[in-house]
């Protein structure tokens, strides 16, 4: 069964291509490589001999989009691309509502055009803002406080409204899973894939994983007054390679579903606990055995103090839950790391 994957170059991206592969699905990527290279696809060409068929497009470019889709019988769409920097999204928001709204906005209209109903999209934990409870369950407020949230959660919106549309019988009535992930680290055992950001890491894990292999000289802590144990900032960091299972698991839902009934459910994907920034630190430091100079900086502005997931409605209704631990997240984020010191390189 062939599935789209749109981003599919991206770090999400190629973790979800290996556990589609490792499913026997056949991914179809479509990918613009703004924020990534199209080496990632190539290295699990390699690590799973076979050929995976890549279309360097850009998902806003309706005719070629409309033609990949007639050129491949495409049963699902993971829906992965966009922009995904907080900071920038608040600097360049048109970019934000342009690649991800407009964009998405495309992809569905193809979609609808060539009669694929079925769709997995990339959310994030980042619409729910700042939480009034925790854990989060998939019914809490929604209150995004940047250009990058309020892009996922417009995008939550219309899939909801398409999939309202076909409540009634219709031949193509909307299948949708709105994955909300909550902050996704480590990489695919083999290390031979990971996450490769381009200049210096917005987010903790890989900042951390190149201090420890000395292309940066210290980790800044955002703030060691928030209201937690130790006073530095909590999350619920999940395996990528659990998340990348938790797609497929989305597909495997979304296809099971009678064709005239449509669904559009927002869905959690995180372990459920939660790990504050000198917890991360003293884990990688336990498990890799190099040390991570830090200093106390400012809070980051937007930061909020803690956020972990309720991910009992991915249980009970995709039958999946996160399986790797913490030690492994910071193992692999390493073997990775030292395997692939300039990441996928030029
Ligand atoms: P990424 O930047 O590594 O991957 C995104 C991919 O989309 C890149 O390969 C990029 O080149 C491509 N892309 C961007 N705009 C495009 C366009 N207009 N047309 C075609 N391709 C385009 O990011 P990622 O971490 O793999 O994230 C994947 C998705 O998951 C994103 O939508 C992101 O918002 C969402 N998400 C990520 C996280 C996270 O922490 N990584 C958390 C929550 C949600
Ligand atoms: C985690 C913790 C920081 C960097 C972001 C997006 C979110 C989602 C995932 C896409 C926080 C602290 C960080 C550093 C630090 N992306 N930190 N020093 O902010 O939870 O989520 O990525 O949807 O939308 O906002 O993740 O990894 O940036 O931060 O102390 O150099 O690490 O303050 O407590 P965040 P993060």
């Amino acid at each position: 069964m062939k599935i789209l994957v749109t981003g599919g170059a991206g770090y999400i991206g190629v973790h979800t291509i290996l556990a589609l592969v490792n499913e026997g699905y056949i991914p179809i990527v479509v990918d613009n490589l703004s924020n990534s290279s199209i080496e990632g696809i190539r290295r699990i060409e390699k690590l799973k001999n076979t050929t995976i068929k890549t279309y360097i497009c850009d998902i806003r470019d309706a005719e070629y989009l409309s033609q990949i889709f007639s050129e491949n019988d495409i049963q699902g769409v993971i829906h992965l691309a966009g922009l995904k920097a907080v900071g920038e999204s608040c600097s360049d928001p048109i970019s934000y509502y342009d690649n991800n709204v407009s964009g998405t906005l495309v992809l569905l209209k193809t979609m609808e055009k060539l009669g694929v109903a079925n769709l997995i999209f990339s959310s994030s934990a980042t619409v729910y803002g700042n939480p009034k409870t925790l854990p989060i369950k998939e019914d809490a407020k929604l209150f995004p406080t940047n250009p990058y949230g309020q892009s996922k959660l417009m995008i939550e919106k219309i899939c909801q409204d398409l999939a309202n549309k076909t409540k009634l019988a219709s031949k193509n009535a909307w299948k949708i899973a709105l994955l909300r992930y909550f902050n996704p680290i480590g990489a695919d055992k083999s290390g031979v894939v990971g996450e490769d950001p381009k200049g210096t890491p917005n987010n903790v894990m890989p900042y951390i994983a190149q201090v420890a292999s000395g292309k940066l000289e210290r980790l800044s802590i955002f703030g060691n007054d928030y209201p937690t144990k130790d006073g530095t900032g909590i999350r619920d960091y999940i395996h990528v390679m659990d998340l990348a299972e938790g797609h497929v698991a989305a597909l495997r839902w979304v296809l099971s579903i009678k064709p005239l009934i449509s669904e559009c459910r927002a869905i959690n994907l995180g372990t459920g606990s939660g790990t504050s920034v000198l917890e991360l630190l003293s884990i990688f430091e336990k498990e890799t055995g190099v040390k991570v100079p830090y200093v106390y900086s400012l809070r980051r502005s937007g930061d909020i103090a803690s956020c972990f997931a309720d991910p009992s409605l991915a249980h009970s209704l995709l039958g999946w839950k996160a399986s790797r631990n913490m030690a492994q997240m910071v193992s692999d984020t390493w073997r990775w790391q030292e395997q692939n010191p300039s990441g996928y390189g030029e």
